[in-house]
């Protein structure tokens, strides 16, 4: 027997990729990590994971739901990003449909589809090697986020290569990413890409702006990530989400002076595009996947490697959580919610 397979079986290291579907939860203004208590927070998200989501969230998630919009019925995590808008010339705003993922969204069969909502990925330093480490996963209340609402350069978003947009020629397109919004209508809408941090300090749960905790060797994309530093030794799971916002429906209402029509609901830019995710897999479920080989699919029962079990799209869409927050986000909307007093820093 080789070394390397002594090493790995001593050392229980394997490496794992999972990749599934959650379909939405919820579309309103709460920010359990930013603004914990605050209803409403000051901009508008898209949600989705277990139906523990609440304006303040502490302690064991994991523990507390009851269901969950995504395929794994033992992750109760929650993940969002702002809500991406359509401006029309006219001044006027409308929510862009998400839509999910063509490979796990739907099968083509009567049943019905994911609704919405993104698509998760969890990875080692990369889709095939976790580099002979042992990747952790989460502890319980563990949270973070990537990327600022208030970035507003290229400088800022060159420098955060986990975070691009993709304009999808069709809805298989990947790849070809973007610092900033598409200039140009895409066919099939844009990918919004957020790629967490993976090496954590080991200790804290939080930090006070939600990201000393943890530290970045991402390279973009899902190229290999680099070693973690001393300061941030403990490399836990690479946390992805791919957005699929349908632009396409605004394709007729391009502005006339050509310039690109779309804000995040913070009245932001593309620059300022920010993700957030508190961890709430139940037990040692995610553990388990991690310390697997299996493959995305292939970890969720009932495949032939399924260590995880996984529920239908029906099932997904069920779950829901009440919205606290009683506004209108929908149809056209003469201001984005919350952002009547902010000055529209971004207008252009
Ligand atoms: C995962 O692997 C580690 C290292 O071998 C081991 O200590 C731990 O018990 C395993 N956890 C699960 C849930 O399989
Ligand atoms: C949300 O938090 C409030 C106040 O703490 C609590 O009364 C309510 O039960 C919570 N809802 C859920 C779904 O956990
Ligand atoms: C802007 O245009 C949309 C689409 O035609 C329309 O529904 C909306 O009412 C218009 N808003 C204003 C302020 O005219």
């Amino acid at each position: 027997m080789s070394r390397l397979v002594l090493l790995l079986q001593a050392g229980g290291i394997a490496s794992a990729a999972l990749r599934f579907a959650c379909s939405t939860i919820s579309i309103q203004r709460l920010d359990p990590i930013v603004e914990p208590g605050r209803i409403p927070s000051g901009h508008v998200h898209q949600i989705v994971g277990g139906n523990a989501f609440n304006a303040t969230m502490e302690g064991d998630i994991g523990e507390r739901g009851t269901c969950t919009t995504c395929a794994y019925t033992e992750d109760f995590s929650n993940y969002w990003t702002a809500v991406m808008y359509f401006r029309h010339e006219n001044g006027s705003y409308k929510r862009v449909p998400q839509y999910p993922n063509a490979q796990l969204g739907s099968d083509g069969s009567d049943a019905p589809d994911i609704k919405g909502g993104m698509t998760v990925y969890y990875t080692s330093k990369d889709f095939n090697s976790n580099g002979n480490q042992f990747i952790r996963a989460f502890p319980p209340g563990f949270r973070m986020t990537v990327g600022s609402p208030t970035a507003n350069t290229v400088d800022y978003a060159r420098g955060h290569p986990g975070l691009r947009y993709t304009c999808l020629q069709t809805v298989l397109t990947r790849g070809s990413e973007t610092t900033e919004f598409p200039t140009k209508p895409c066919p099939a809408g844009i990918m919004a890409i957020h790629h967490f941090p993976a090496c954590w300090d080991g200790k804290n749960l939080d930090s006070p702006n939600h990201q000393d905790h943890m530290y970045t060797t991402t390279k973009g994309g899902f190229a290999e990530a680099g070693a973690c530093p001393t300061s941030h030794p403990v490399r836990v799971a690479q946390v992805a989400y791919e957005t699929m916002w349908d632009t396409s429906v605004f394709k007729d209402m391009w502005p006339k002076n050509g310039k690109q029509p779309f804000v995040w609901s913070f009245e932001g830019n593309g620059y300022g595009t920010h993700a957030d995710y508190l961890f709430g897999w139940k037990g040692d479920s995610l553990q388990r996947a991690l310390n697997s080989t299996c493959m995305f699919h292939r970890c969720g029962s009932p495949g032939v490697q399924g260590v995880l079990k996984t529920q239908t799209a029906e099932e997904m869409n069920k779950c829901a959580v009440r919205n606290l927050v009683v506004e209108q986000t929908d149809g056209w909307l003469v201001e984005l919610p919350g952002q009547k007093m902010v000055p529209m820093r971004f207008r252009g």
